[in-house]
């Protein structure tokens, strides 16, 4: 996307622009500049450092807006309000960190929260954009280097710096340049602009846990969230796939441009699906199915009786199975949720239900993925090699997967 098509792709898109102390400051007035023109409304925060480099005045007349440069808001100043960092992520389509020295890199790893800056990346929900620039010996320190791998990891988009002469000559070259206000752009497109890399691939989602009666008022359950099938739904219906999403019984809202279909038991769930699953070139069943149902369900409220009760239950089918039976050249995908073994029990999931890949959760202790909001996971695909996927959101999760099913649709289309 270039400037001077008369186009604004960035409209009704708010940024954070965060712009830390050094020598290349003065290039994120021109960030500032375009991120404005393509549509964009934005707000940009200076810290301490920033202002031995640059001014406010030019980031003000160009965003319209003063940046923000205190912890805490001056009486009627511009930016009235108790907690504004909260309110700003809260607003922000994306934080964008430019230049980020190594100073701002090292206090976003470590969780620091001692300037209006640090409060405004833990409060971050987005994955922020990290562009630093620093001196090349100090870009390659191991102190840094472990910053940005810990950043990365927890899902945020650091820009490789870029090689080039340094600011001052008898530096020579090295890697630690600022990396060119085109290359931050593409990536906040690459963030905020759709990417119809999905478009024509009819795609099956299934998400959440079901419901098993067991009387007038209970049931068997368990306590998937349904926010992994759902982040991707919601994903994949952004890069152009037409979705359908069968859901269990869980309290989010339909995903915009998703066709929803909400179902109980495992057995309406089995219905929805394979019908479903006849006109799809895709299915990611992401649910967590109930394996057992009471097999004589009460109409009445059972009534308690001295002594121990037991309920007798009996298979459900299993979905993916019956889906595989039909699978022909098409994509699908399981997950995995263990409590031991991940490896092997997923693999053994995988050969069964004849699975393009599946991932592997882990559902138990301190890193239990269901109901979370972040998990960690392994994909593992038929040759038996696994890609770790460490902890991170399930939306950012959910873009990784849908990676690999484009990488798959585009060879086998
Ligand atoms: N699945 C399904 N129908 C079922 C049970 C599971 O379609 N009745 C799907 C899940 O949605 C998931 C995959 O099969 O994609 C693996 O689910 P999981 O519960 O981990 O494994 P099971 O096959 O049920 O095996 P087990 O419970 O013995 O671990």
């Amino acid at each position: 996307m270039t400037l001077g098509e008369g186009r604004a792709p960035l409209a009704g898109k708010f940024i954070v622009l965060a712009v830390t102390g050094g020598i290349a400051s003065y290039k994120s007035i021109d960030l500032a500049r375009q991120l404005t023109l393509e549509g964009a409304e934005v707000q940009t925060v200076l810290t301490r450092s920033a202002r031995a480099f640059v001014q406010p005045l030019p980031f003000q007349v160009l965003t319209g807006r003063t940046p923000i440069e205190k912890m805490f808001p001056v009486e009627g100043g511009d930016h009235p309000g108790d907690m504004p960092h909260i309110s700003l992520t809260e607003k922000a389509h994306q934080v964008v960190l430019a230049p980020a020295t190594a100073n701002a890199v090292a206090k976003f790893a470590r969780g620091d929260g001692d300037d209006f800056l640090s409060t405004l990346l833990l409060s971050a929900k987005a994955p922020v954009i990290v562009a630093p620039a620093m001196n090349p010996r100090m870009w390659s320190s191991p102190a840094v280097q472990e910053n940005i791998r810990l950043l990365r990891s927890r899902g945020h988009i650091v820009i490789e710096p870029g090689v080039g002469r340094m600011a001052r000559p008898e530096e020579g070259e090295g890697r630690g340049r600022l990396p060119e206000n085109a290359e931050i752009l593409a990536e906040i497109h690459k963030v905020l602009l759709p990417n119809p890399d999905l478009a024509g691939l009819r795609l099956l989602v299934s998400a959440g846990p079901t419901r098993e009666r067991w009387d007038a008022v209970r049931y068997l359950s368990n306590r998937s969230s349904g926010k992994m099938g759902f982040a991707i739904a919601e994903a994949a219906a952004g890069r152009g796939a037409e979705v359908t999403l069968v859901s269990g019984p869980v309290s989010l809202s339909d995903p915009a441009g998703v066709k929803v279909f909400r179902v109980e038991t495992a057995e309406e769930m089995r219905i929805a699906m394979l019908d479903a699953w006849r006109n799809a070139d895709a299915a990611v069943m992401a649910a967590a199915v109930a394996d057992y149902r009471p097999s004589a369900p009460l109409d009445e409220k059972k009534k308690k009786e001295s002594g121990p009760a037991a309920i007798e239950l009996e298979r459900t089918a299993d979905i993916l199975a019956e889906m595989s039976e039909s699978k022909g050249r098409r994509i699908l995908v399981g997950f995995a949720a263990e409590t031991g073994q991940l490896a092997e029990n997923a693999m053994d999931k995988l050969r069964r239900k004849k699975l393009d890949f599946i991932v592997a959760n882990l559902v138990s202790g301190e890193e239990n993925a269901m109901g979370a909001d972040a998990s960690r996971a392994i994909i593992f695909d038929p040759s038996g090699s696994g890609e770790e996927l460490p902890l991170q959101e399930k939306y950012l999760l959910s873009r990784k997967l849908l990676d690999r099913i484009t990488k798959m649709w585009q060879k086998s289309s």
